[in-house]
């Protein structure tokens, strides 16, 4: 595998377990638990909410120091829109807030910003600031940072079949490389590290078809006490699974 560190560099990282060679190229993240963390500390949900921006900022400053490719977050589902009201309209506000007051930083860091999921449930003003975002750093070469909101599995593969149908109306035999140009994150490859915080074990409708062979992690921590050494830790873990793809252990060790 590509070298991405000097032997320097290596010691940057929190742990001595992390092996700076063999990191994911694509880590995706459902971001749970702001509620039960500002709950626990009596205060209100969006307070978690608020905190968990604080959290988001520091790990694409990881993500881009080590040379991830790729970031995805899940910032809100199409099944949050069942939330209390006030919650939805905070976490609207919040998204623009961090949209306008983060994305020149993203620039200047080299950052491209991506939003998947479906913007017919926006506000004007923000898919105004979503598009502003995306095209001040759609020529950015390091980090791809991309946000699902109003972003669900099933929306995304369903859409993708209406616009491959329509796109090819006399073909009756479609594969899965036809399907793939139309799915939202075909600018990217399938996620190799997929990390869950706040104790749930599922998947919540997020990348359904994306995460077919990807390598999940769970951790109990909440995500506004998501550090960067709870990162490694996801990491370790990411790097001690054998993937296998369906083939046998014998026939991975001799690839
Ligand atoms: C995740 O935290 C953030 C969003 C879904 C927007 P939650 O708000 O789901 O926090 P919990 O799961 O209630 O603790
Ligand atoms: C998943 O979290 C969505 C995001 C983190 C944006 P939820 O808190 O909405 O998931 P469920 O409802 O517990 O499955
Ligand atoms: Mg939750």
């Amino acid at each position: 595998m590509k070298r991405l560190f000097s032997k320097k560099q290596t010691s940057q990282l929190n742990k001595a377990e992390v092996e700076p060679e063999s990191l994911p190229n694509h880590v995706a993240v459902i971001m749970d638990g702001n509620g039960r963390w500002a709950r626990k500390r009596l205060l209100p949900r969006v307070a978690g909410h608020k905190r968990g921006v604080e959290v988001v900022r520091e790990l694409v400053k990881q993500c881009a120091k080590l040379n991830i490719e790729y970031l995805t977050l899940f910032a809100f589902s199409s099944e949050n829109w069942r939330r209390p009201e006030e919650e939805v309209t905070f976490l609207m506000g919040l998204f623009m807030e961090a949209l306008q007051r983060e994305v020149v930083k993203l620039h200047e860091n080299n950052i491209r910003l991506i939003l998947i999921g479906d913007r017919a449930g926006f506000s004007d003003e923000l898919n105004a600031q979503i598009e502003a975002s995306e095209k001040m750093t759609a020529e950015n070469t390091g980090l791809t940072l991309t946000i699902a909101a109003n972003y669900g599995g099933r929306w995304d593969v369903l859409h993708a079949a209406k616009q491959m149908v329509a796109a090819n109306p006399s073909n009756d035999s479609f594969n899965e490389e036809d399907i793939a140009p139309f799915l939202s994150m075909h600018y990217a490859p399938e996620p190799d590290l997929f990390i869950r915080t706040g104790g749930e074990q599922r998947i919540s409708n997020f990348l359904l078809w994306q995460l077919a062979y990807t390598e999940l992690y769970f951790t109990d921590v909440l995500w506004p006490d998501f550090d960067l050494a709870c990162f490694d830790d996801a990491i370790i873990s990411y790097q001690q699974r054998e993937r296998r793809f369906g083939r046998t252990s014998e026939q991975v060790a001799k690839a």
